[in-house]
């Protein structure tokens, strides 16, 4: 096995090591197995040595001999199968959670990048892999592998010399077992992979079945679905085909060093030394040793797949989370945010998408954004909840730079609504008051009066307890966003956010939010960007955004009469409004 292979094997074994005891009961279970089944070869050599010269006692004692020897491998056949899967059921269930927990924790970067599909099939796929080599794949390696040497021990007490000979083509098995497990893991690498792809096209055409339907892309989806599905099976062949050659050919070096046994021992010089029975017995421990040896060169393709796997799930785990190395929990804050000289880009080696922005929005500010779509806006408010940290200059909340705070409590203080409405599967209570546990109702519902919600909810046959389906599809756009925004007014911070709240809105919700957004904004730091202006006009101050920079900020009405880029837009907006 190879350094890594040895490494995440240790760091496997460290996710054993609370179940010990547990872990303790299999082994004693897998030496009584390999004890009894050694006991075989024993046990040929009294049959012949007795049935030579037979006697009472031999007549009494080896059919005694049999049932004890099989009642002794039962129970460490249960011993080692029942404790290895609990052992081994409880490492996934604890690196499924690990893997889970840190998915929770990792930075927006790592999402941009990662299908949800290929992240859904590491906590299905992958750690089920690794099942199989933490318990299977560990169950046989030490069954039979204390069973081999059980039997090479007795061999050699029966034999030494013989036994060694026989031993010399062990060296040949290591190349071809070294060899092939090599090329295990390089193949199940690939199969893994493929079948995260198999979950990522299937959840994507399958969530986007309407998009699919209008654009009559079925086969195009089928042809992409059955592309990896191909590869998927492509690859299992190519470790099908492995599996089926490395065994036989093992065997087969088996086999060949058995016949060379077999010649050497019937060696006149060496039989004289025997008698039948060791003969026998010898032949047979031989004889024995294929089965434990075929099944661990066959389980080595098992245990090469959850190394790859393991391998895997180990280096999202080293993945370093979200940074939050800021101690100080906000006890109640006032709201107020300047952002100072800040520029960042998404990645190293991307462009810069914001340049020197900087402003001042004092507590309980109505501050909104505008500017063509792909401006910045989004990207400037999400720097707020640290979804992403500035590249450049800093931001500051009350005076204290935002990444003094300890991330779960800076949260906490900021409302946000999103361009895109999240709503998860459950009641609207639920969704409304999401993450808290035993809510008030009646917080429930004015939050939702506040953001005139109440109003279609109370249509609705199960009023706040419908459940809204995968994301909400059975609600409205506009439903679906006023609901985001009862659960930002719900959550009652003193930092608004809403980006783009009210473009699902038709015109008169709109206004309903527009008078909403009035009610909510007394008190707090609001940042609303906005599509329409006319949702806005009444905001303090009116930043203009474009390509990265502030170009513009004044209220509506010193923006009209500056005549320069808010003019224009809001000319353009009143001309299609005419
Ligand atoms: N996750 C991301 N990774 C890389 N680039 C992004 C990401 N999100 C947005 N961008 C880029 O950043 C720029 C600003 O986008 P955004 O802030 O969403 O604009 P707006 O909200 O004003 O429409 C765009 O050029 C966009 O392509
Ligand atoms: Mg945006």
């Amino acid at each position: 096995m190879t350094d890594s292979g040895w490494i995440l094997y240790k760091r496997l074994l460290g996710y054993v090591k609370p179940h010990w005891r547990a872990f303790a009961l299999a082994i004693v279970g897998f030496v009584i197995y390999a004890a009894s089944s050694t006991a075989l070869a024993e046990m040929m050599k009294r049959l012949i040595d007795g049935i030579q010269n037979p006697d009472a006692a031999f007549r009494f004692f080896l059919p005694l001999f049999v049932v004890i020897m099989f009642a002794a491998r039962g129970l460490g056949t249960f011993l080692s199968t029942y404790f290895m899967a609990y052992v081994g059921r409880y490492v996934i269930h604890t690196l499924r959670c690990e893997v889970f927990a840190h998915l929770l924790h990792l930075p927006g970067r790592f999402f941009d990048n990662h299908s949800s599909g290929q992240l859904v099939s590491r906590v299905t796929y992958h750690v089920e892999q690794v099942a199989g080599a933490a318990t299977n794949a560990v169950t046989v390696i030490l069954r039979e592998g204390l069973f081999v040497i059980g039997l090479i021990s007795y061999l050699l007490w029966t034999n030494w010399m013989l036994t060694l000979l026989f031993l010399g083509v062990t060296p040949i098995i290591g190349v071809v077992v070294n060899y092939v497990s090599k090329r295990f893991r390089r193949i199940s690498k690939r199969i893994q992979h493929s079948m995260g792809d198999v979950t990522h096209v299937a959840s994507e055409a399958l969530s986007g079945y309407r998009v699919v339907r209008t654009h009559g892309a079925e086969a195009y989806e089928q042809q992409r679905f059955e592309r990896v599905s191909e590869e998927n099976r492509r690859q299992s062949m190519k470790e099908a085909m492995t599996r089926a050659v490395s065994s036989p050919v093992i065997l087969m070096l088996v086999a060949i060093s058995m016949a060379f046994l077999v010649w050497l021992a019937m060696a006149p010089a060496l039989m004289d030394n025997m008698t039948p029975g060791e003969f026998v017995a010898f032949i047979t421990a031989a004889a024995l040793m294929i089965k434990p040896v075929r099944q661990l060169t066959e389980i080595n393709g098992d245990i090469q797949k959850g190394i790859a796997a393991a391998s895997e799930l180990f280096g999202l785990l080293d993945l370093t989370p979200e940074q939050d190395e800021g101690k100080r929990i906000p006890e109640k804050l006032i709201g107020e945010v300047v952002i100072d000289n800040v520029s960042f880009r998404y990645a190293d080696d991307q462009p810069y998408v914001l340049h020197d922005i900087s402003l001042t929005v004092a507590p309980g500010e109505l501050v909104a954004i505008v500017g063509r779509s792909g401006s910045g806006k989004s990207t400037l408010v999400s720097l707020l909840p640290r979804f992403y940290r500035p590249s450049k200059g800093r931001i500051l909340i009350d005076d204290i730079n935002a990444d003094d705070f300890a991330l779960g409590p800076l949260r906490q203080h900021i409302g946000l609504v999103s361009q895109q409405v999240t709503l998860f599967n459950a009641t609207i209570a639920d969704n409304i008051a999401y993450g808290i546990a035993n809510p008030d109702r009646a917080a429930i519902e004015a939050a939702a009066e506040a953001a005139y919600a109440s109003e279609f909810i109370d249509k609705l046959p199960q009023g706040y307890d419908t459940v809204v389906g995968e994301n909400g599809v059975m609600l409205s756009g506009g439903q679906r966003q006023r609901l985001a925004i009862a659960r930002a007014i719900f959550k009652n911070a003193p930092i608004l956010v809403l980006d783009e709240a009210t473009s699902a809105l038709d015109t008169e919700s709109e206004r309903y939010i527009q008078k909403a957004l009035e009610y909510v904004c007394k008190g707090r730091t609001t940042l609303v960007i906005a599509h329409r202006l006319s949702t806005i006009e009444r905001a303090d101050r009116i930043l203009v955004m474009e390509q990265g920079r502030i170009i513009e900020q004044g209220t509506h009405q010193a923006l009209l009469e500056a005549g320069g880029a808010y003019a224009a837009l809001h000319q353009l907006q009143f001309q299609e409004s005419e």
